[in-house]
């Protein structure tokens, strides 16, 4: 069903492991912090289109009263693998002044989505800001240096799909995270015949 796919790197049962981890740690720092005030709303933001699945999974591992609102960011315009830096498309949530906020990426690689979402929020003032993410890509070059509380895994600096991860636009619903055969990957960012 995906002759392309090449190695895989993390699967579908570390994944989920993971995920419940995050989940109870998440958990359990929001809910500390609402110790306090136990009236804070938590507002759970996944960046479109690369954490859905992430986002998913782990809003089902938060018993907490929380609610969910998305932003959409671009940085691949079509079948490309090397980030045109970040641009929000459509609106942001501007409600978040004083909640707690978790926002949900399904990689750090560069650092410009992260960024920019977290300033643009950060901004508002939130109670509190954490963000959440399955990859990080500890060699890659952080264009924009930022901070992420939680990571799934770390994983080598190689283009990877599935999991909500794509190749211009394939592949998100491929349940692992794994790198695709170099011959499905066009060498100067056009689409390959594969
Ligand atoms: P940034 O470079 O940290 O801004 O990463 C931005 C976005 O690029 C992520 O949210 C992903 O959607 C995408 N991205 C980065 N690395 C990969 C990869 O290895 N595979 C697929 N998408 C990626
Ligand atoms: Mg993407």
């Amino acid at each position: 069903m995906f002759p392309e796919i090449d190695h895989i790197l993390v699967t579908r049962e570390q994944i989920a492991e993971r995920v419940r981890e995050l989940g109870e740690r998440i958990a359990r720092d929001i809910n500390s912090d609402r110790d306090t005030n136990p009236g804070v709303e938590v507002v759970i933001i996944p960046i479109l289109t690369g954490a859905l699945v992430l986002a998913a999974d782990l809003i089902r591992e938060l018993p907490l009263r929380l609610s969910l609102r998305v932003v959409a960011v671009s940085s691949y315009p079509g079948a490309s693998i090397a980030s045109k830096g970040a641009k929000i498309s459509g609106d942001l949530p501007c409600d978040l002044c004083g909640k707690h906020v978790l926002i949900i990426d399904d990689i750090l690689d560069s650092g410009q989505t992260i960024g920019l979402v977290k300033e643009l929020i950060a901004g508002q003032g939130p109670a509190s800001l954490r963000t959440c993410v399955l990859l990080r890509k500890p060699e890659s070059v952080r264009v924009r240096p930022v901070e992420v509380e939680y990571v799934g895994f770390d994983i080598p600096n190689h283009f990877v799909v599935g999991y909500g991860l794509d190749y211009d636009g394939f592949y998100r619903n491929y349940p692992q995270i794994a790198t695709l055969r170099p011959e499905a990957i066009a060498g100067d960012g056009s689409p390959s015949a594969a």
